[in-house]
């Protein structure tokens, strides 16, 4: 076949690019760990030497890793005095914990696909699946990092109000399941906004679900904020104003069961909540930056996770409006409809 110099050169070009990112993500993830974004966020400028001072870490190992941030543009480098310093837009997302624009979770989530490689080799040749709970714990600390400042940023301003009626019944006093919580961040985010309301985050992870009772503890609501390990299908408790899903309906076995489920725990004039990708129906349209994001997780993660278990819809995380409507109708719900969206997430809304 004839090789068309001009496309080569192009898909080269694209090349260089992916691989400088995929090996600058592991020095983000010891950059995070160490605290280097955090302490060179400080300021004032400093050299690689001083940054080590600071963070009691090894000066030729900053120096190097100092130039690879710059390389990246992560960080900004004046060769005038040597040192290197975070410009307010890099600080705000790479040294902000809880900052709209926060990306370290990102590549931490990264790092866990990374070490599923092996499992996911063996997962294609059996078409068996790999649990959520068989990822490296990166993945779900990584999760809740990359999500929790989405959630911040949209839930209470955006999504909530979207929904009909909720905003109203949730600052009167409303009862609240959160079911695929992990570690909760959507759950507390809600219960810190409405005092009045009662919050019961599920998860059949066991050890997110530690890791969400202890954050209801730390933050002070754990008397209203209740959260125990259960399935999706099976979680208890009735007469729920609102249950909520976040980015998991995509990852479950069976969310036709789910959604039955949700329906028969909802109250009659509830409201049921579905946060899921940003996707569009076809795969032609969603071939793009995010939904190249969302397609390559969705490989690793997702769609194993919703084969390992029971039924296996394996939805994936580009299911779109369409399937989803598909699903929550299948699972007994009469009204459906796209409330509001972000370029990461669609909101829905259903009724029974
Ligand atoms: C991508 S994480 C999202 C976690 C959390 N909702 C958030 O937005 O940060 C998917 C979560 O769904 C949970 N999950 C998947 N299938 C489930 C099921 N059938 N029942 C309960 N939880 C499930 C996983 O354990 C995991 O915590």
């Amino acid at each position: 076949m004839a090789i068309d110099d001009a496309k080569l050169q192009a898909f080269i070009g694209n090349f260089v690019r992916d691989l400088g990112a995929v090996m600058h993500a592991a020095t983000i993830v010891v950059g995070d760990q160490l605290g280097l974004y955090k302490a060179l966020a400080a300021g004032p400028p400093m050299t690689a030497d001083t940054l080590a001072q600071r963070t009691d870490t090894d000066a030729r190992y900053v120096r190097e890793w100092l130039s690879a941030q710059a390389a990246s543009s992560y960080v900004d480098y004046d060769p005038a005095n040597d040192c290197f310093s975070l410009n307010a837009e890099q600080a705000f997302a790479l040294a902000e914990e809880g900052s709209p624009a926060f990306v370290p979770g990102a590549f931490q989530i990264a790092t866990a696909q990374f070490k599923a490689i092996p499992k996911m080799v063996r997962a294609f040749r059996t078409g068996l699946g790999l649990g959520w709970h068989e990822h490296d714990v990166a993945l779900f600390h990584g999760t809740e990092r990359f999500f929790r400042p989405g959630y911040a940023a949209n839930l209470v301003a955006n999504w909530l109000p979207a929904l009909e009626g909720v905003d109203a019944k949730l600052k009167r006093g409303a009862r609240v399941a959160d079911v695929g919580c992990g570690h909760g961040a959507s759950t507390l985010i809600m219960a810190q906004a409405y005092p009045a309301s009662r919050f019961f985050g599920f998860d059949f992870h066991a050890p997110s679900i530690e890791v969400a009772r202890a954050a209801a503890e730390r933050e002070g609501v754990a008397d209203r904020v209740a959260f125990d390990v259960a399935p999706a299908k099976s979680f208890p408790g009735l007469d729920y104003d609102l249950v909520a899903v976040f980015d998991c309906l995509h990852d479950m076995g069976d969310p036709v069961g789910a959604a039955a489920h949700v329906r028969e725990t909802l109250r009659n004039d509830g409201c049921w909540m579905i946060v899921e990708p940003f996707a569009n129906d076809r795969l032609q349209h969603n071939l793009n930056p995010v939904g190249r994001i969302f397609y390559s997780a969705s490989t690793m993660i997702c769609t194993p996770a919703s084969r390992a278990q029971e039924v296996g819809l394996c939805l994936g995380a580009q299911a779109g409006e369409a399937r989803v409507r598909d699903v929550v109708s299948r699972g007994g719900f009469k009204h459906f409809r796209r409330a509001t969206e972000t370029p990461f997430n669609l909101v829905y809304e259903a009724r029974p």
